[in-house]
């Protein structure tokens, strides 16, 4: 059976691309049913346009609270039935609305090595501190920021001239690797969460 993937994007959409470029091929075990995002005009939302994937977006100031968005967010989620949800670089956290429902088939990666640097400065907080390596996180969402379950993780190292940029450029190649080959296992052969720890293959 293909797992259903809905992916949340806000920004460029590097990510979801990886993904789209994988699920291609049938046996990746995975097809991207639908793309969200809360705001319009991204690049994110147009690269799920050309491969003909339906697209919703869910703002927070179109509600009057943010229970209320999450809600909303939750209900366009479900109606695709996803197996899984990818959170691909979506700069907002979801709350116990939409947790109530897709708490444990919600997945998001971080551009950090987690324990370290969660939030929305990742690269640049790497940078900052002077670690000498860095990566990205795969992870199964929670209440944190960051905190969840961890899935997988990617290294790369920092070198002496990097710039924020140059360093999540480095770090979102590790990242798209890791993501698409993390999502195609756990669509293929299952996966468990026991506590904190994460185990592929049921
Ligand atoms: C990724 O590094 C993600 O971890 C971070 O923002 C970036 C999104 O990149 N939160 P893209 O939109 O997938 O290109």
């Amino acid at each position: 059976m293909t797992a259903r993937l809905v992916v949340l994007v806000s920004g460029s959409g590097t990510n979801l691309q990886a993904i789209l470029d994988a699920a291609a091929d049938p046996s990746y075990g995975a097809r991207v049913v639908a793309v969200g995002a809360d705001r319009d005009d991204i690049e994110g939302l147009r690269r799920a346009e050309r491969a003909g994937i339906p697209t919703f977006v869910a703002k927070v100031g179109d509600h009057t609270s943010r229970e209320y968005w999450d809600r909303a967010l939750a209900d366009k989620v479900g109606a695709f039935e996803p197996d899984l949800v990818v959170l691909a670089g979506f700069m907002k956290l979801v709350g116990d609305k939409f947790l109530a429902r897709f708490g444990g088939v919600t997945l998001n990666t971080h551009p950090a090595l987690s324990p370290s640097f969660p939030g929305m400065h990742g690269p640049r907080d790497a940078l900052e501190y002077g670690v000498k390596v860095t990566g990205a996180t795969l992870f199964v969402v929670d209440a944190g920021v960051d905190t969840g379950a961890i899935v997988a993780q990617a290294v790369v190292p920092v070198e002496d001239d990097d710039s924020v940029e140059t360093l999540h450029e480095r770090i979102k190649v590790a990242e798209r690797a890791m993501l698409v080959e993390s999502v195609g296992r756990m669509a293929r052969e299952g996966f468990a969460v026991d506590g904190r720890r994460v185990r592929l293959g049921g």
